[in-house]
């Protein structure tokens, strides 16, 4: 069996798998990750293999320690001793510049890493048990939505590591907000499961969002991302044919009741997302969601969602 229940035998047995350079799915609590040896250039390159992901997108390399964190970095702004403080464990990605310990392949031949603690007691337990950091994008392919549940895997994936951790649905439900503490200005590279406004209290000022014409700080940000195979469309108020995201009372089974504070409704995002795919229509059509500092990850998702190749 490939999929198997995250207790104590299988996390010892996933640990192994990743100190000999195998992938292993993870659950995290933002969404499930896919997990290799983060030092390891070979690990690395199968899982982008895997992934099907341009080896030009940097991976998240995951520490149980701040401690852990320091030594993939070659400096350690205090910035990033800040927020670590405040937020790790949590969905939150600092950006600094990387030692020598992380290969050029999981930075992607950036002189920089991007650093996460994530707040989940298998993820963490496996850090530990294996005894390494552990680069971990989101177990989706690429450009398709993420999973939050084990039941959202693409079997193209499943068949292309080495086990699956099954730990139940992520409790965030949309991928860590990260931020580039390279540069002298502290920039907003991907909004996420923690609010803006938050890091900006701890720091003391205001972080830079990310140019749109800029050059690309973060390789991975495409535009169209995070996409069902349906299309999606963002409108006021949904029709009653219409398979979609409502705030209101669902007029048919195609419809789902999205809750109205944000973050309950980034953590049922992606699972309605996924449900609503599996009905294959051509277009899934979602509620627009106010517009407000504390849906500026949930609209970044819709918004690349919904645009076209
Ligand atoms: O919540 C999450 O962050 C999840 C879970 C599994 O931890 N991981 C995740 O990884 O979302 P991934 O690979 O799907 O997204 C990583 C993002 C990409 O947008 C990538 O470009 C950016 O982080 N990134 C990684 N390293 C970077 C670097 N050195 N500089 C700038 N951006 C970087
Ligand atoms: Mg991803």
């Amino acid at each position: 069996m490939k999929v198997v229940p995250a207790d104590e035998r299988n996390l010892e047995r996933a640990a192994a798998i990743l100190r000999k350079g195998g992938l292993v799915i993870i659950p995290t609590e933002t969404v499930y990750g896919v997990a290799c040896d983060a030092t390891n250039a070979s690990a690395v390159r199968r899982l982008y293999e895997a992934k099907g992901r341009p080896t030009s997108n940097p991976l998240i390399v995951h520490v149980a320690t701040i401690q852990q964190a320091k030594k993939l970095a070659s400096r350690w702004p205090k910035g990033a001793e800040l927020l670590a403080r405040a937020f790790w464990p949590g969905p939150l990605t600092l950006v600094v510049k990387r030692s020598v310990e992380v290969p050029a392949e999981t930075a992607a031949g950036l002189d920089t890493v991007a650093l996460r603690m994530p707040n989940h007691p298998v993820a963490q337990e496996i850090i530990r048990t294996a005894g390494l950091a552990l680069a971990a994008p989101s177990a989706n392919r690429y450009m398709r939505l993420s999973p939050t549940r084990v039941e959202h895997l693409d079997p193209k994936l499943v068949n292309k590591v080495d086990l699956v951790l099954d730990g139940g649905s992520c409790g965030v439900g949309i991928e860590s907000t990260v931020i580039d503490l390279s540069t002298a200005v502290p920039r907003l590279l991907r909004p996420g499961g923690l609010e803006r406004q938050e890091i900006e209290r701890v720091l003391g000022r205001m972080v830079a969002g990310t140019p749109p014409d800029g050059p690309a700080r973060s390789p991975g940000m495409n535009n169209r991302h995070y996409a069902p195979r349906a299309r999606l469309r963002l409108v006021d108020v949904l029709d009653e044919a219409q398979t979609g995201l409502t705030f209101d009372e669902p007029q048919s089974a195609k419809q789902i009741k999205m809750p109205e504070h944000p973050q309950a409704y980034a953590a049922a995002l992606f699972d309605a997302l996924h449900f609503l795919d599996k009905l294959k229509p051509s277009t899934i059509f979602v509620e627009s969601p106010p517009e407000e500092p504390a849906w500026e990850a949930v609209w970044d998702r819709l918004k690349r969602a919904s645009t076209e190749l």
